[in-house]
């Protein structure tokens, strides 16, 4: 029972820019292949962009599994290397036992997939959407008429059954989209950015039917860059940036990993090097950063009752304490910990 996911010294490289649509917030990076003389003397610009970067995970059986991470790391890549739809440069990938480039047909059948971008054919009503979908992976019109109306009730979306799903919100038709993903009942859902855009009720609903299809067996992987998302939905998460794995295991795990937990970041007129030492020195404080000697990052084991000795330490040294913003232990203080950038960049 339950079918596993393994990825394997993954590497995609794009050769060509993406497509206007596809692309996200931000490019991870555009590096210029080191050219030979002769390919320099052209002054061609070579595009090249290592969208993953030697990426291996182990995806367990009947875990939900998130790939947390900012825009251009490299979620949708990986998505679409698991799912037959984006050949790798090199490496493997497997559902269950299956290497997914070389038994794309047995590996597509355990799957469902949720794009990023709704791929729905909007001449058809939500019902069709669904019966289609049914018939493609040869279901009797018994089975699929009585899982459509099933699914169709589950999402909410009966009363608007027979309306195109051209006429439909955003949030709609993401739900259309991931009933259509669970139509033939895969042992594997790929969810990428699946609340991205819809309003809180339906993302609650929708973790709602996440952890109720899980509850069957069924292993999941979604994508987000939301921290609140990974960590009530995730067993485990893998935080990925640049192509590679920061850090993975369960969201306590990742968050029990930061040094200290809190995390304060401090605001001074300015921080000198004296002042950094005496913060270093301060109970329960694990590390300071500073950039730039105005801003200080401190990790700390304890939050607020730090405050007033820092407020103390500042004075002695002929600094002033303009802001601070203390954060309880999370995903996004990991991430800025491991990076230095905020996830939500
Ligand atoms: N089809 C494509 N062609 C060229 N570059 C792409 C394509 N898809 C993604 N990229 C690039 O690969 C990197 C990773 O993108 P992606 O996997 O979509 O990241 P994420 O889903 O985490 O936002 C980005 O720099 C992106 O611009
Ligand atoms: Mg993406």
């Amino acid at each position: 029972m339950g079918i596993g996911i393994r990825i394997e010294n993954l590497r995609k490289v794009y050769d060509t820019p993406p497509p206007s649509a596809a692309r996200g917030g931000g490019f991870s990076f555009m590096a210029q292949r080191s050219a030979g003389s002769k390919e320099k003397k052209e002054k061609k610009k070579k595009f090249e962009v290592v969208a993953l970067d030697d990426i291996s995970l182990e995806m367990r059986a009947g875990e939900v599994f998130g790939l947390l991470g900012p825009n251009g790391a490299g979620k949708s890549t990986t998505i679409g290397v698991l799912t037959t739809r984006t050949r790798p440069t090199s490496g493997r990938a497997f559902i269950g036992e299956f290497d997914v480039w070389k038994e794309q047909v047995k590996a597509k059948r355990l799957i469902g997939v949720v794009p990023q971008r709704p791929n729905l054919d909007f001449a058809l009503t939500a019902r069709e959407v669904l019966l289609f979908h049914g018939a493609y992976f040869g279901q009797s019109s018994r089975e699929r008429e009585q899982k459509t109306q099933t699914l169709l009730e589950q999402f909410k979306l009966t009363e608007r059954a027979d309306d195109m799903v051209r006429n439909f919100s955003g949030g709609m038709m993401q739900r259309i989209s991931i009933a259509r993903a669970m139509m033939h009942d895969p042992q594997v859902l790929f969810l990428d950015e699946p609340s991205a855009g819809l309003d809180p009720q339906t993302r609650l609903l929708l973790w709602e039917i996440v952890r109720e299809y899980n509850r069957l067996g069924k292993t999941i992987v979604l994508t987000t860059h939301d921290m609140a998302e990974a960590d009530s939905l995730c067993h485990r998460l893998a935080i990925i940036d640049h192509g590679r794995i920061i850090s993975q295991g369960t969201p306590q795990e990742l968050k029990a990993s930061i040094p200290g937990g809190y995390l304060l970041r401090l605001r001074f007129d300015r921080a000198p090097e004296e002042l950094l030492a005496v913060l270093r020195s301060l109970p329960g404080v694990t590390e300071v950063r500073s950039a730039d000697h105005i801003a200080a990052d401190v990790y700390a084991d304890r939050g607020g009752p730090l405050i007033s000795s820092i407020v103390t330490a500042a004075q002695a040294a002929g600094a002033e304490l303009h802001d601070v913003h203390i954060a309880e232990p999370s995903l996004e203080t990991l991430f800025l910990h491991h990076t230095g950038r905020s996830l939500r960049d």
